[in-house]
């Protein structure tokens, strides 16, 4: 499986934070707001990744990452001319994604949590259409809304409904078979101009190739759309950072755990971090002696 991170858009609900910088380059708390659903991806188990920004902005990420080789990644970028909809990330990315299956994330999600990775892999293993994953909220009329049956099998999505008909709110995280990636080219744009993701799923859906993984309490999922929801991201990364003394989201870690690099490697990660920043102390002191 191959990673898409969706990092475009016009921001326009941050502005004047986003007038000149992405959203996802924002920081949340200690690090840029992206760096948290790439190391999902991450910890997912992908390690071909590619970055979707804008034009004005998508040479900022790759400036951050590079081709990614120093976290044994291999990142690629790819511009979306104009914020025509999430969906159209499978178009963009459908050459990227060769015959692989797809895991799509917007760059201003962030989850987090015990036995997440283990969950992720699990889904990534078995995808035949799309698997889409749910969270309980308190306002689901701002997302895209699931009905589920009581056992758990998914019945339907519906985009920010104004009367929902559960409180289990569909999060920016999206597993594809790879044949599904052509579904996006057989939706119109929605009333608000976009092509919607949800109208892919709900296509999907319909020929019963549509599933749900429901995340459950012991996940934090935090979208950072908003300058309150992106305070309060900074405010809970900072929370279980200062409590734990474990960083959330330090790439170089995520890398060295998931066995993308070796001892040494992380060792010549340390020496070139060394502006005494928290995130680069924190690297160098993960280096075993
Ligand atoms: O956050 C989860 C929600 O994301 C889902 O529950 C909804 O079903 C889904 O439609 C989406 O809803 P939003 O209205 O929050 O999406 P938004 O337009 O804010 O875009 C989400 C991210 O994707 C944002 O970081 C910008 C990026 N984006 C969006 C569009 C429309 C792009 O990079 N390009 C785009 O064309």
């Amino acid at each position: 499986m191959r990673g898409i991170l969706l990092a475009g858009g016009s921001g326009t609900r941050l502005r004047p934070l986003t007038s000149v910088c992405s959203k996802q380059l924002l920081p949340v708390y200690d690090k840029p707001l992206f760096y948290y659903p790439l190391s999902v991806l991450m910890l997912a188990g992908m390690r071909e990744i590619l970055i979707i920004g804008d034009d004005k902005n998508i040479d900022g990420f790759r400036e951050l990452l590079g081709d990614g080789s120093r976290l044994g990644l291999d990142l690629r970028y790819a511009v979306q001319e104009e914020p025509r909809g999430i969906a159209e990330a499978l178009i963009i990315g459908r050459d990227f994604a060769g015959d692989e299956d797809v895991c799509l994330i917007l760059g201003d999600n962030i989850c987090y949590g015990q036995g997440l990775p283990a969950t992720l892999s699990r889904a990534a293993a078995n995808v035949d259409g799309c698997t889409v994953f749910g969270y309980p909220v308190a306002d689901p009329e701002r997302y895209g809304v699931a009905t589920v049956a009581e056992d758990g099998t998914l019945l339907g999505i519906e985009e920010k409904p104004s009367h929902p008909k559960s409180n289990i709110a569909v999060i920016g995280l999206y597993m594809y078979s790879n044949d599904a990636l052509a579904y996006a080219e057989k939706i119109t744009p929605s009333d608000r101009g976009e092509l919607e993701i949800t109208d892919v799923n709900r296509l999907l859906l319909a020929e019963g190739r549509g599933s749900l993984v429901q995340l459950g309490r012991g996940t934090a999922w935090l979208d950072a759309g908003t300058q309150d929801s992106l305070l309060e991201a900074s405010q809970y990364v900072q929370v279980l950072q200062k409590r734990q003394g474990l960083q959330i989201a330090c790439l170089e870690e995520t890398a060295f755990n998931m066995g993308y690099i070796g001892k040494e490697q992380l060792a010549g990660l340390a020496q070139e971090l060394s502006t005494g920043s928290a995130y680069d102390r924190y690297v160098r002191s993960l280096v075993p002696a």
